[in-house]
């Protein structure tokens, strides 16, 4: 049994490894891609071959009843900084077959998602197998599409015995996390084609720079939400609790770095040729008056893990909107058009961060999250078009871009706004579960299939 097992293993690996040889180069990793530069075919609005066309989902937001999670509990607490609880989602642990071939079907070739560490280890120590297969047929419903997958191995939330004792506020989090890292390795890395350790892990010192319409001047989001630990604390009775989202920023960050470090190098131990990076939350940062901060700004939020990314294989980069930096962020201008979230809508914004970042890092990018909060659809395919104008200028300079993946597949759970703000290519019914895929998404579609806008 264990021997047929074994033999249907390796013949799946060698299947997906000749799939991998168009996005990863034959010799595997990215250093086998064909670069930007080289492989730009000849129509003006052409993208690279092998250029990754997606869309990224993250698993609390999505799944439903991440009930092992830290946030689970926070948005269940009578008194909750969430607007409603995440509930079932979009039911994607169950209909993420039917959302992957829809994805396909579009004509899209990328699916970046998240693996859950609160499935994976619901306890401390103990990993569950049935929770590691789970995510095992996931990447063979990619596979069996043709879709490369890119692997989050944490979006945001941890399992909730880790929240208890701290979060990433406590010290031995690099290793737990590196072990979580190594055992998801085993189980799924033959079958990933780009992992990413963690998602915006800058956040946290992001907050602290912006200001959101309606806020008490010097009462940046990150204080909203560091009072918030104290209620949710008492509520819980349980004085350690933390989270990534209002965890102490600093004290969180330098075990993030570190635990960056340790999982990626126990990814590589499983599986070396497997690139591995992580995303950062990136604005556009304009200086704004004589007195900008904008480099203070971008030096605290950005600096430590720009650092760490020029020793990674690719970089990804997430941005949605700009901003004006003086001595914080200020408010969008006045009569700018804005999102649901409240953002300046301004799609050349990408463009921007990817110049930095590859300036910066000097490693490939891959837009591993973009998009736009929008009851408007045609808004979406607006925003997505004047993005990917910004893609081609990047291209057009030889900087090396890989892929284009947008945030979101589905409308989804957006964290404390819930599940207000639509940034789905595919709209949900969260009664009914039906998917109902938009305008935009036949129109990011049309350009993968093309591969050229
Ligand atoms: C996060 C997503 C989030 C999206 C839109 C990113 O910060 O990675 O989880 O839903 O932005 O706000």
């Amino acid at each position: 049994m264990a021997d047929t097992n074994m033999t249907s293993r390796r013949r799946d690996f060698i299947k997906q490894t000749a799939r991998f040889a168009v996005a990863l180069g034959a010799s595997g990793g990215l250093s086998g891609i064909a670069p930007a530069s080289e492989s730009r075919s000849q129509s003006a609005g052409a993208f690279p071959k092998g250029f990754l066309w997606g869309a990224a989902t993250a698993a609390h937001q999505v799944e439903g009843n991440n009930i092992n999670s830290d946030l689970w509990l926070v948005e269940h607490l009578k008194d909750s900084m969430f607007r409603e609880p995440s509930g079932d989602a979009c039911d994607h642990y169950h209909l993420y077959e039917q959302d992957i071939n829809t994805l396909a079907d579009l004509g899209l070739t990328a699916y970046r998602f998240s693996i859950e560490w609160a499935r994976i280890e619901p306890e401390r120590g103990y990993f569950s197998q049935a929770e590691l297969q789970h995510y095992r047929r996931m990447l063979e419903a990619c596979h069996r599409r043709n879709i490369t997958p890119l692997v989050t191995y944490s979006h945001f939330t941890v399992p909730r015995w880790l929240a208890m004792d701290g979060a990433w506020e406590n010290p031995g989090s690099p290793n737990l996390f590196a072990n979580y890292c190594e055992r998801a390795t085993r189980a799924l890395g033959d079958l990933t084609a780009f992992a990413a350790t963690f998602n915006e892990p800058d956040i946290p010192h992001l907050l602290h720079w912006i200001i959101l319409p309606g806020d008490k001047p010097g009462s940046s989001l990150v204080e909203q939400m560091a009072a918030g630990k104290d209620a949710i604390r008492h509520q819980l009775n349980a004085p350690r609790f933390s989270s990534f989202l209002f965890g102490d920023a600093e004290k969180s960050r330098q075990n993030m770095l570190s635990a960056h470090g340790k999982g990626k190098a126990a990814i590589k131990s499983v599986r070396s040729n497997l690139p591995v990076g992580f995303t950062l939350a990136m604005e556009d940062d304009q200086p704004a008056g004589a007195d900008s901060h904008v480099e203070q700004k971008r030096a605290d939020v950005y600096g430590p893990w720009l650092k760490l990314a020029k020793k990674d294989d690719y970089m990804g980069v997430q941005t949605y909107t700009r901003s004006l930096v003086a001595t914080k962020n200020l408010p969008p201008p006045a009569g700018a058009a804005l999102t649901q979230m409240g953002y300046e809508f301004y799609p050349e914004s990408l463009e921007h961060t990817i110049r930095y970042a590859n300036k910066e890092t000097g490693v490939p990018v891959i837009v591993t999250e973009n998009g736009v909060a929008t009851e408007d659809d045609r808004k979406r395919i607006e925003y997505i078009q004047r993005a990917l104008q910004g893609v081609k200028r990047c291209l057009a300079d030889g900087i090396d871009v890989r892929g284009y993946i947008q945030w979101s597949l589905l409308d989804n759970f957006e964290w404390t706004f819930g599940y207000m703000p639509k940034f789905g290519l595919i709209a949900v019914d969260h009664e009914t579960q039906k998917r109902t895929p938009k305008p935009s998404a036949a129109f990011l579609g049309n350009i993968a299939r093309n591969n050229s806008i």
